[in-house]
């Protein structure tokens, strides 16, 4: 058992194609590898999460999205995966429908909070929370529930481009419905060092937000874009890839800020 309690991370960028569910995956299963207990709640209609463990839509009979309506718990809604330590709670494409039907519920917000109160989403040691590529209910949803924020930030010119629109969200979270949410760093994603400005942009990043941002360095690897069509987090189909050692590399930069963070 970890002897954390339980940490519950969002992952958000309103930016779609960037990183959000790769990161999701694989950082929770080299968490798992470590030996963690973790949760990956797919709030995405687009499902991408649960496809890329390996959940199939027909098994997806209990989703976030009744978790969210308020029909199931976490306990009835959860699934293994074929990492050991690694469950989630899949997405169907009903959660296209969840504005309609609970927008006009004055705890609209704060579903998925009540939801992870149970007993069962604490025999997790970290839940992460893979966020449609918009500010909606959903994300409104998984970040009034989350301690922190982790925003991956794709390595191309445009990185900083609409980060500011982000982190005034986070702001504006914290001064409504979350005030304990933190940001739980900056991951550089699908860096190519053949390609002259990716450097130039890792700078730029550093130099913006500094200590926030992880060492940690994903690079561009085709063995991890071709995972998720296996159904295998890419530590799973090929661990030795550099995509693989990179989620390694950053399940330990996020574990040792932890205990940094526990330490303080
Ligand atoms: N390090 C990487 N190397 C190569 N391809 C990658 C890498 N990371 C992600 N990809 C690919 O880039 C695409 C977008 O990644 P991903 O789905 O994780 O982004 P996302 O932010 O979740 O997207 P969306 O906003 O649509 O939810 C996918 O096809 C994925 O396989
Ligand atoms: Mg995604």
């Amino acid at each position: 058992m970890s002897a954390y309690r339980n940490r519950i991370i969002t992952i958000a960028n309103q930016k779609g194609g960037v990183g959000k569910t790769t990161t999701a995956i694989n950082l929770a299963t080299a968490l798992a590898a470590i030996g963690e207990k973790v949760l990956i709640i797919d709030l995405d209609p687009q499902g991408n999460a649960s496809t890329g463990l390996g959940v199939s839509r027909q098994s997806r009979k209990i989703s976030s999205y009744d978790v969210l309506i308020g029909t199931s718990g976490i306990a009835d809604a959860v699934q293994e995966t074929a990492v050991p330590n690694l469950h989630v709670v899949p997405s169907t494409m009903d959660m296209l429908g969840v504005e309609m039907e609970i927008g006009q519920a004055s705890d609209r917000v704060f579903r998925l909070r009540r939801a992870l109160v149970s007993t069962k989403a604490h025999e997790y040691s970290y839940i992460l929370v893979d966020c449609p590529p918009s500010f909606n209910l959903l994300t409104m949803n998984a970040m009034a529930a989350a301690h922190s924020v982790l925003v991956p930030l794709q390595c191309e010119f445009f990185a900083l481009e609409g980060l500011s629109q982000l982190l005034e969200t986070i702001q504006q979270i914290r001064s409504t419905v979350n005030p304990q949410l933190d940001i739980q760093g900056i991951v550089l994603t699908m860096y190519d060092a053949r390609n002259n400005l990716a450097q130039q942009v890792v700078n730029d990043v550093r130099e913006h937000l500094g200590d926030k941002v992880y060492q940690t360095l994903i690079p561009r690897n085709v063995r991890v874009s071709e995972a998720p069509s296996y159904g295998k987090p890419a530590i799973l189909y090929d661990l030795k890839c550099a995509g693989s050692q990179a989620y390694l590399q950053l399940a330990s930069e996020v574990i040792q800020r932890e205990r940094q963070r526990l330490a303080a």
